[in-house]
């Protein structure tokens, strides 16, 4: 067996410390060094028993790990990232993959040129429920997908915005939470060619979205609708129906994602199926229904073991940089649109 794989974090806040937590319970990783000039990493690194770095290009030098998780601030992203590809070291990098599209494509870039794989940390999509809802859909049990409904409105509680960032202009929820639903429903339903969109801040009145409604035509002919609020008292998301994180009390009967076919429909995230037994059944025909038993494991978890294994060049990258590019294209296009008031397509990504 060979020996494990040494990874080091750059950026050990909220969600590096969620990776620190998977880490560790993996035998095929370890944590070798932390990377973060905030006051409270040096403590981690000590209580974490690792070299500690205020900086990333510093710790690359001498730590020398094998792979670098990057969860640190969006806008750091993709030189953080860079700098690790220039040092033949593969990334783990945070969502988004970065702020606009520009700096995504030479990441994509970069990342061709030198075969330094990067893996996005669109982390859902290596939940064992998405990859059988992906199987299903992709596997015909639906017929021809012709609508599409996805639904993220909950309420994030005041104490979330005291954060300023959380209330300046582009930190929004479509960055923030709505780009891992465009990004779902890209790997479940197919690539979208087309949206429309309106969003609002009447809710808080800051600087960023607190309410959205996006139409969605997809290239294979589907048509979808997504609303999303973080300022309403309402159980519909993935956060709160799927129980991937327990920190959200789960309201486990409620879906988030309605997928609708010809010959059948789905919901996600409790993987319950309709279908008309008869040949030519319709709405004076019994519907039935059948459910599958799959529990959402960690995703976190699934994703650093995937990562080893595309550290190690066994497997490529589940989201690649291009890929996670398209999500953020997608992302673009509804804003783009809200300002707008037109329908805009999402910018092409090569790679
Ligand atoms: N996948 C998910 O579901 C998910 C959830 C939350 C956050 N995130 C992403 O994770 C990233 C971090 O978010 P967070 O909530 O942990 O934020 P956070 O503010 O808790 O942590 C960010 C950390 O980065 C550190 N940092 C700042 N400048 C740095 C630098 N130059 N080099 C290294 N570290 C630096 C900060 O000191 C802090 O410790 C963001 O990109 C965010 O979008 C992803």
């Amino acid at each position: 067996m060979s020996s494990p794989l040494r990874i080091a974090l750059i950026g050990a806040g909220n969600m590096g410390q969620q990776h620190y937590r998977h880490l560790k319970s993996l035998t095929e990783a370890i944590l070798c060094a932390v990377a973060d000039p905030g006051s409270q990493a040096a403590a981690l690194a000590e209580e974490w028993d690792v070299a500690y770095f205020a900086d990333h290009c510093q710790m690359l030098e001498q730590a020398r790990p094998d792979a670098v998780i990057v969860a640190n601030p969006n806008n750091l992203h993709v030189q953080t990232a860079l700098d690790c590809l220039a040092a033949g070291v593969p990334v783990l990098l945070e969502k988004p993959v970065g702020v606009n599209l520009d700096e995504a494509r030479e990441l994509v870039a970069v990342s061709k040129a030198t075969g330094v794989p990067v893996l996005v940390g669109h982390h859902r999509r290596h939940n064992p429920l998405i990859a059988r809802a992906h199987e299903l859909v992709h596997g015909g049990a639906l017929g021809r997908l012709t609508t599409v409904t996805a639904l993220w409105q909950l309420r994030k509680p005041d104490s979330y915005f005291e954060t300023p960032w959380r209330r300046e202009a582009g930190a929004g929820m479509l960055l923030t939470n709505l780009i891992h639903d465009l990004d779902l429903l890209r790997h479940l339903c197919g690539e979208v060619v087309q949206v429309q969109a309106v969003t609002s801040n009447a809710i808080r009145g800051f600087a960023n979205e607190d309410n959205a409604a996006v139409l969605l035509q997809f290239d294979n002919g589907a048509l979808g609708s997504m609303t999303g609020s973080d300022g309403v008292a309402a159980p519909w998301s993935w956060e709160l129906g799927s129980g991937e994180n327990p920190v959200y009390p789960r309201q486990a009967d409620q879906p988030c994602y309605l997928l609708a076919g010809t010959g059948g429909a789905l919901s996600i995230p409790q993987l319950k199926r309709w279908h008309y037994t008869e040949v030519d059944g319709g709405w004076h025909q019994v519907l039935a229904s059948t459910q599958e038993p799959v529990t959402a494991d960690e995703a976190l978890r699934l994703q650093l073991q995937h990562f080893v294994r595309v550290a190690r060049r066994e497997v490529e990258p589940l989201v690649s940089a291009a890929d996670a590019a398209r999500t953020l294209a997608l992302v673009e296009a509804i804003r783009q649109a809200a300002e707008t008031g037109r329908a805009c397509a999402p910018s092409v990504i090569e790679g």
